[in-house]
């Protein structure tokens, strides 16, 4: 007999590293639900054990039997001092173990702790890879806030001269602009100007998520370069600055582990709103694009890590050959 699952709330950060190892490579399996083709990535203890200023966490992992870990409940929570009433949780059954109500407890738990911390808000993310998810979602009450399209780029059916002829006419069009590399790393004299352009990223759509703008600081960029040094996750970031000026007008960045070779993740793109209708949205990507396959020859998909949901940065990857590969969706809850 296994008995009754045991859902035990527990400190992530000090896991023995044996329950850690257990917890990776729950993780992993959950992953490829969503992400088949995606190679895993190597446990890296010192990367789970990364404590982050910005933010704070509390899991529960729910046991049968000797210990064999079924399903995994985690809430988050911002500490930067914007959006102090939001909380964000996920929670992953293994598929085995759905329909017993483990993923409804998880949640009891999930939405108390964000009580108990104050938050009224809990957003829940669910993709259409798996379509239990929106499913367990919609029956809790929360509110549908967003949807976006995660897109997919294979670089195998792309058309080498339409980049290039892209580049061309942009190139062209934003002549009083140069664009540069920043590779595995970024300026410290121009860590506030940079936390302002990534902060481009508020002006993003949000649907009608209750959330507000998130300030990027300095110190949160320099967070983040240690969490991708830790990780050893390549990050490449193109920008674009004013030649006149000298000011920094728009970027585009890409992720990469050397672990998951054939995959790139592309992460945000923005453009300073006093820089924009000068096609430098389209001049980043196609750039780096071309940069990605002629130094990266065994990436094969470029997967939009964010959700590009609107209509200019759609009409840019449409155009360059990234095509729907699942939808997301962010569901608020009023807790
Ligand atoms: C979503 C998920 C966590 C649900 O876990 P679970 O333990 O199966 O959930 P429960 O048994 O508590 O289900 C509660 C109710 O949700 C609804 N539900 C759950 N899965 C469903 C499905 N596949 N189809 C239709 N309704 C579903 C049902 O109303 C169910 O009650 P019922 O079984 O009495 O009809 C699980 O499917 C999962 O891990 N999915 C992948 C991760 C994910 O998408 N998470 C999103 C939430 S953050």
């Amino acid at each position: 007999m296994l008995g009754e699952p045991v859902i035990r709330g527990y400190d992530f950060y000090a896991a023995e590293t044996a329950t850690l190892k257990a917890l990776y490579a729950f993780f992993i399996a959950a992953d490829l639900e969503f992400w088949p083709d995606r190679e895993p990535i190597a446990f890296n203890e010192e990367r789970l054990r990364e404590r982050s200023p910005f933010r704070e966490r509390q899991d529960w992992r729910v046991e049968e039997g000797a210990g064999d870990i079924i399903a995994h409940g985690h809430a988050g929570f911002g500490v930067t001092g914007d959006n102090p009433h939001v909380g964000n949780g996920s929670i992953y059954v293994r598929p085995d173990r759905r329909r017993r109500g483990i993923g409804t407890k998880l949640l009891a738990e999930i939405v108390a702790e964000t009580r108990r911390r104050g938050r009224t808000l809990l957003t829940l993310e669910t993709a259409s890879q798996v379509p239990a998810g929106d499913a367990f979602v919609a029956r809790t009450g929360a509110e549908m806030a967003f949807e976006a399209r995660i897109n997919r780029l294979d670089l195998t059916t792309m058309n080498p001269g339409l980049i290039e002829g892209m580049i061309r006419v942009a190139q062209d069009r934003a002549r009083d602009f140069t664009l540069d590399y920043w590779i595995d790393g970024l300026p410290e004299g121009e860590l506030d100007a940079i936390a302002e352009m990534f902060g481009t990223m508020n002006t993003a759509p949000r649907g009608s998520l209750k959330v507000d703008d998130h300030r990027v600081t300095a110190d949160q960029v320099r967070q983040g370069m240690k969490e991708l040094t830790i990780a050893k996750v390549s990050r490449w970031v193109l920008y674009a600055r004013e030649t006149a000026t000298g000011a920094l007008a728009g970027f585009t960045e890409v992720f990469w582990h050397s672990d998951r070779p054939s995959h790139l993740a592309q992460g945000n793109t923005g453009v300073l709103p006093r820089y924009r209708g000068h096609g430098l949205g389209r001049w980043l990507k196609a750039t780096m694009l071309e940069r990605v396959r002629r130094d990266r020859p065994m990436i094969r998909f470029v997967d939009t890590g964010n959700a590009d949901s609107n209509a200019p940065m759609l009409k840019i990857n449409e155009d360059l050959g990234f095509r729907l590969h699942m939808v997301s969706r962010t569901w608020q809850l009023a807790v």
